[in-house]
């Protein structure tokens, strides 16, 4: 069970500062993070693979959770990023991202956001598909320079999670498929053209992944693919990047592993398939995102009005909802919740947490068992550092939330709240 901390007052704290203040001070809804819990994660990430001893890159999956504060957070923590659009590349730059650490993924990158990357001197990028090589081999050529990819592949395996989130299968839009051939074809093309070089390949399998079977499956299966290439191509990868995944805490009922545990399985798994094979081994590249933001963000609401019937159910309404998580709605995701000003109070009624949308699919946590609660209680969901903020909509224009980090005891806002106005901006009347 994960540890529900309170102060003196009984009420329930983030960062060791106080929930109903930070509510008081930012308003809600207001996702606050605990800085010491993200870096602690990049740390056990680090110690995992320093601990066996081998060449490594981590790359924070800012999907997950991107802000200029999330990426200067990164640059210091002496990780890199990846990326996946012209956008996220813009903030990372402004966030103070060094762009040799960036990595450029994405299905269907265009030709402005390749020129970009190329401009901008991103440091590897992540080719997807026959129409990103040309399209590369074209801005190269025309910019006269050279850039340091990895073939994204699609390993055709099957990671236990939702469909939505399962990548690495063969019937996946994403890479070039490993059995067919076209994986081969790609690195032909690729090693026969000065304007790239080859570091290695890649893999992402899904994500919110609780098993390792699935990636040391893929890692096995890419060193086998890898070892065959060696003869036919003369190519020795340096990097096999095994992407990202690594599932989180939501509810009690999830019991995650490690990361550092997790990042030492994978390895040993690369080491015994390098000796088996005869292969040098390659440095071993990740991408978390959730793992490394999820369990340190937690959404602060505050309760209105509420409904019950007789027999039917209860609904408590809270300020937020799906434009500021959509995963419950997108996903059936589950989450917990505890009540700010007494998480230890004693179950005193089943409802579900609704938010403040004008759709029936608005429910963060469905038939909750829950303390009592009353209007103008605070609420603080679990868990919602990961896929919350970024999936943010102005649906029924409801402005996005304010973001704030905590961290030694002080709070910062570092994404204000939308306003009405923000919201209007880019509208011609
Ligand atoms: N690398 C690649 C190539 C990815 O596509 C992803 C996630 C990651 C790394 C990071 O995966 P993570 O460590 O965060 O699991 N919106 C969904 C999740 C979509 C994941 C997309 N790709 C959700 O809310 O569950």
């Amino acid at each position: 069970k994960r540890e529900i901390p309170v102060n003196s007052e009984g009420h329930y704290t983030i960062g060791g500062l106080d929930s109903l203040e930070l509510a008081k001070e930012f308003g809600t809804p207001t996702i606050v993070y605990d800085v010491a819990k993200i870096k602690e994660q990049i740390a056990k990430f680090k110690a995992g693979f320093e601990e066996e001893n081998v060449k490594y890159h981590i790359s924070y999956a800012s999907k997950a959770f991107s802000s200029l504060a999330m990426y200067d957070l990164v640059a210091k923590s002496g990780i890199g990023s990846d990326v996946v659009s012209g956008g996220e590349l813009y903030a990372a730059l402004k966030g103070g991202m060094d762009p040799q650490e960036l990595e450029f993924h994405g299905n269907n990158k265009s030709r402005a956001e390749l020129e970009m990357a190329v401009d901008s001197n991103v440091g590897y990028i992540i080719v997807d598909n026959f129409y990103e090589i040309d399209l590369l081999n074209e801005v190269l050529t025309e910019k006269n320079k050279t850039a340091d990819i990895l073939l994204r592949l699609a390993p055709g395996i099957h990671a236990e999670t939702h469909e939505y989130i399962s990548t690495g299968q063969a019937k996946s839009k994403f890479g070039f498929d490993l059995q067919s051939g076209q994986a081969s074809e790609a690195l032909e093309k690729t090693l026969a053209n000065p304007r790239f070089k080859v570091l290695g390949v890649h893999s992402h399998i899904g994500s919110q992944i609780f098993a390792t079977a699935g990636f040391v499956e893929a890692a096995k299966k890419l060193m086998d693919f890898l070892s065959a290439w060696k003869e036919k191509y003369d190519f020795t990868a340096e990097v096999l990047n095994l992407g990202g995944g690594f599932g989180i805490r939501y509810t009690d009922q999830d019991e995650p592993l490690d990361v550092k545990d997790f990042v030492k399985i994978i390895v040993e798994a690369v080491k015994e398939k390098s000796k088996e094979l005869n292969y040098p081994m390659p440095a071993i590249w990740i991408e978390p995102g959730r793992s490394v933001v999820g369990e340190a963000g937690v959404s602060l609401y505050t309760v209105g009005s509420r409904k019950d019937v007789e027999g039917v159910g209860s609904f408590v309404a809270v300020d937020g909802g799906m434009g500021d998580n959509i995963r419950p709605a997108l996903y059936g995701a589950e989450y917990d919740a505890v009540l700010a000003k007494d998480p230890n109070a004693p179950i005193a009624q089943n409802a579900s947490i609704v938010g403040k949308y004008c759709e029936s699919g608005d429910i963060l946590i469905k038939d909750y068992d829950f303390p009592k609660t009353e209007p103008g209680d605070v609420i603080a969901m679990l868990s919602t550092g990961a896929y919350g903020y970024v999936m943010a909509s102005n649906y029924n224009r409801n402005p996005r939330p304010a973001i704030v980090f905590v961290e030694d005891g002080k709070a910062r806002l570092v994404v204000k709240r939308e306003s009405y106005e923000d919201m209007i901006r880019n509208e011609i009347l």
